[in-house]
């Protein structure tokens, strides 16, 4: 008989490891408390832009394979191995995690589980959680069990990092919870992915651990482009110098305007919340120091760009190339971009935000400022371009087209993603984060 999985929560995690589990070859159903989202999964439309996802979501609906419902009750009789992948954002006011979805779900599931049901955590979650959820269970059926199995996806690469992990870590506390999970990636230990078996908290602390190293490393590189700035050295020959030791590597070395999104801001803050708790909070007392450099990237963009136009924004045309936290993706949390926008506007300037795939979520969050969807209309006029985020279309720009459409041509490269010296050919002022000004 086919295997049959549920997966709690269709956000970016959900949605993606539901169809990605489809894929495989199981029956899988989604649950999601919002009605309006699992229609526009049936429907079959990813309520958010990731590469490569539609098809897999509408192969796998198609195939009879993959289905939504908004009734717990419902997917405790479908299956005996249930994913939790509900957000745990940052608490509103504090820096710990707002476990509350995680809470709300297992609550909702537990009355209806079925003897022997599995309840596997990929949320990311402050250690511990996974023990205190297994208590809670203890009055739900028989045999009902708690595993703990980290997610490692980047967005823009979502469907190829659940289809071919580097790893998978899987913390349970019986050799039953186990095999279950073993069976269920079975097909990518095949296919050569470590398969790591450990207990609740070090399967939690993997994950974080794991973010708080790219944050740190991100947050190194961006120290070492403060120190660039001051010595007139260049931080992109330095970080291709020093990536070249096999021992650092070159990947996440790329200084700018530092790291955003939906994870490593505010899982680095709720590590070091919950190491507070734990009592070790002078073990990643650093950390604080890596997203204090990390938010000083911004404001060090926005000092640089108000030097640029003259010390004043009032009144400029500024244009922001990108609103989204990273390129291929829509997802706008935390991003450094659009955080630039927002504090440029609020200093006078008139400011255009442009992105190929984010401003309907922008706008959303910051509805003042203004959107073009034409590249083109974004740059007419502006009298200082910043590249906020390296989308393939802004790094591929001709900077001499460029330079018709704008009033003055200066830019701001804040991810090191543009060539300085094609730009400066065309007539640019070109600076950027961590690079002497020509
Ligand atoms: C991250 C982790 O990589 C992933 O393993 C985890 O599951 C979720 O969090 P994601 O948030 O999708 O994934 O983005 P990631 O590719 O890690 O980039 C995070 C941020 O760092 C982006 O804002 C990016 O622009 C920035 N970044 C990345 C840099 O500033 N420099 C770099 O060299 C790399």
């Amino acid at each position: 008989m086919t295997l049959r999985l549920s997966v709690v929560g269709t956000g970016y995690l959900g949605v993606t490891h539901a169809a990605c589990m489809a894929e495989l070859g199981y029956e899988v159903l989604g649950l999601d408390i919002d009605a309006a989202k699992v229609d526009l999964l049936r429907s079959g439309t990813v309520p958010f832009y990731e590469p490569g996802l539609d098809e897999v979501l509408q192969r796998n609906i198609a195939a009879g394979r993959l289905s939504f419902t908004t009734s717990f009750e419902e997917v405790a009789a479908f299956a005996d191995i249930h994913f939790i992948c509900v957000g745990t954002p940052q608490a509103a006011g504090a820096q710990r995690a707002d476990l509350s979805q995680v809470i709300g779900s297992i609550d909702s599931l537990a009355p209806h589980l079925r003897p022997g049901a599995l309840v596997v955590g990929k949320s990311t979650v402050p250690v511990g959680t996974a023990d205190g959820l297994a208590t809670r269970l203890a009055g739900a059926a028989d045999g009902v069990e708690v595993a703990w199995t980290p997610e490692f996806l980047r967005e823009g690469f979502a469907v190829e990092d659940t289809l071919h992990p580097d790893r998978l870590v899987v913390g349970v506390r019986s050799a039953r919870a186990e095999a279950m999970l073993r069976e269920v990636y079975a097909p990518l230990v095949a296919a050569g992915t470590p398969f790591l078996v450990t207990d609740f908290p070090t399967a939690e602390l993997v994950k974080v651990a794991a973010n708080s190293f790219l944050a740190t490393k991100i947050s190194f590189i961006n120290a070492m482009a403060e120190v660039c700035e001051a010595a007139g050295a260049d931080v992109s020959e330095l970080a291709q110098a020093i990536g070249m030791d096999p021992r650092i590597g070159h990947r996440f070395l790329g200084a700018g305007l530092g790291f955003g999104g939906g994870c490593l801001p505010k899982d680095i803050r709720a590590f070091m919340a919950r190491a507070g708790e734990l009592g070790a909070e002078e073990a990643v007392a650093f950390l604080r120091e890596v997203d204090q450099i990390n938010l000083r990237r911004r404001s060090h963009t926005v000092d640089l760009a108000r030097l640029t136009l003259g010390g004043s924004f009032h009144g400029r045309r500024v244009a922001m190339l990108g609103a989204s936290f990273k390129p291929d993706s829509d997802d706008v949390r935390d991003s450094p971009a659009l955080d630039v926008a927002v504090a440029i506007g609020n200093a006078g300037a008139s400011v255009v935000v442009h992105d190929p795939k984010a401003l309907a979520n922008a706008a959303r969050v910051y509805p003042h400022l203004r959107y073009e969807p034409d590249l083109a209309s974004a740059l007419a006029a502006a009298e200082l371009v910043i590249l906020g985020t390296e989308w393939r279309e802004y790094r591929e720009i001709d900077p001499a087209w460029a330079a018709t459409l704008v009033d003055d041509r200066s830019v701001i490269d804040g991810r090191n993603a543009l060539d300085p010296a094609a730009w400066r050919a065309a007539g640019w002022r070109y600076r950027a984060l961590g690079r002497p000004h020509a």
